[in-house]
């Protein structure tokens, strides 16, 4: 099958895309974008934490204009959710990051490229007018570490994402089952999926090689976890942190912290804002759902330190929940990598514009116009309580 525009016009919600994707990706791609670790228990239990929780909405607010804008580390956003970083875009779709980008773009949020990207920061950086973020893997190299942070800087990217959650790389039994590697092996296992996927295997023939891009032009095949327990410091701690903090010397996200003390100890020590997350269910299995810990963590960093909250995001009213549980933005990957394998630009394009929809939808719904006050109170937790706290966390 042969995924067109007009299909992914059609897609009406995300899990329609991620049909898309699956039919028109490679498998061992497909699996690589949607699998998790060990159990996949932490994957699911993301997504199954927003259905927990309950929504209730107000009346008569007058909801004839909605306005979904925030304002986060300064920039006025007109949508409170920003793209996750992702290793290998065009090992989804020929487009690669720079659809992603250009979609971003579109829409004004926040793009952020991922240390392991497949195009390099200089080209993607062409491509969005919209503020752009640069994730940081730390690589035994220090000097390594320091180039890529000046070559980052001075393609305008304007914060720096350091992901904590990734010392080594989690067990995801798909991608070993599928004998999954960057680029790809071509063994006959992988030969008979190419031809049952032939939009992806003429993208990928007719492709560039693909390679982390950032990093070397060394193409040979090898899987991320060796290639990640090769060259990243495994001994990574908060001291190196701090190196990183002043080697960069500006705006820093600490990402994927879960436990209160982490956030605190990432505020005090000077980063920007910390991203809950638990890297979407690919590292720690068994671990809690982002949204379990938000409540502590908004609570040991007080009310005015941003937070953004990652991970089985898939809804309007999933963003909506996260934002009155008190985190100041959500941001999501999966989501706009379906869009991404389905049909590239236009299937990114179509996962922005669905969660935007559906969040405006949602505001309207609970009678919301704007995300400036949020009460608390219109949520119930999965324990049956409703908060008794009206204070509003959104700095916009
Ligand atoms: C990721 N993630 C990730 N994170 C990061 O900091 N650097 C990276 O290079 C990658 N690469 C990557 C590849 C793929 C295919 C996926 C699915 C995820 C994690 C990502 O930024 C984010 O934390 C989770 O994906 C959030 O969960 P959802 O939105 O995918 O459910
Ligand atoms: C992943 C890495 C690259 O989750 O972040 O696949």
């Amino acid at each position: 099958m042969i995924t067109t525009r007009s299909s992914v016009d059609a897609a009406v919600n995300i899990a329609d895309l991620r049909r898309l994707a699956r039919k028109r990706a490679h498998k061992m791609v497909f699996d690589y974008i949607d699998g998790g670790a060990e159990d996949e228990q932490t994957l699911r239990r993301n997504s199954a934490a927003f259905a927990g929780h309950r929504l209730i909405h107000k009346v008569l607010t007058g909801v004839d204009h909605v306005d979904p804008s925030i304002t986060l580390l300064g920039e006025c956003l007109p949508v409170p959710f920003i793209l996750s970083p992702a290793a290998g875009n065009r090992l989804f779709h020929i487009e690669g990051e720079r659809a992603v980008a250009k979609a971003a773009n579109d829409i004004g949020t926040v793009y952020s490229l991922s240390t392991l990207s497949s195009v390099s920061i200089e080209d993607v950086a062409k491509l969005t007018a919209a503020p752009k973020w640069f994730q940081l893997y730390v690589w035994k190299d220090r000097a390594l570490v320091k180039k890529m942070l000046d070559r980052a800087k001075g393609a305008g990217f304007t914060a720096l994402i350091l992901t904590a959650d990734f010392p080594i790389a989690g067990q995801r039994e798909r991608d070993i089952r599928n004998g999954f590697t960057i680029p790809p092996t071509v063994g006959p296992k992988q030969l008979i999926e190419a031809m049952r996927r032939p939009a992806w295997s003429w993208d990928y023939l007719r492709s560039e090689k693909i390679r982390y891009a950032n990093i070397s032009e060394d193409t040979s095949a090898v899987s991320l976890s060796d290639f990640v327990a090769e060259q990243l410091h495994t001994g990574f701690n908060w001291d190196d942190a701090q190196w990183v903090l002043d080697a960069w010397g500006g705006p820093a996200l600490l990402k994927g912290v879960m436990h209160p003390a982490d956030a605190q100890r990432a505020r005090n020590m000077g980063f920007a804002a910390v991203a809950i997350s638990n890297h979407g269910g690919r590292q720690l299995d068994g671990e809690a759902a982002p949204l379990d810990v938000l409540p502590a963590i908004r609570h040991s960093v007080g009310p005015d330190f941003p937070l953004i909250l990652d991970g089985g995001v898939r809804r309007g009213s999933d963003v909506l929940k996260a934002l009155l549980i008190g985190a100041n933005a959500v941001s999501f990957a999966r989501p706009y990598l379906y869009g991404l394998a389905a049909a590239g630009f236009h299937g990114v394009q179509r996962a922005l514009n669905i969660l935007s929809e559906e969040l405006k939808l949602s505001m309207a719904l609970a009678g919301l116009v704007d995300l400036k006050t949020l009460s608390p109170d219109m949520l119930i937790r999965p324990s049956g309580g409703v908060p008794k706290s009206r204070k509003a966390y959104n700095d916009g």
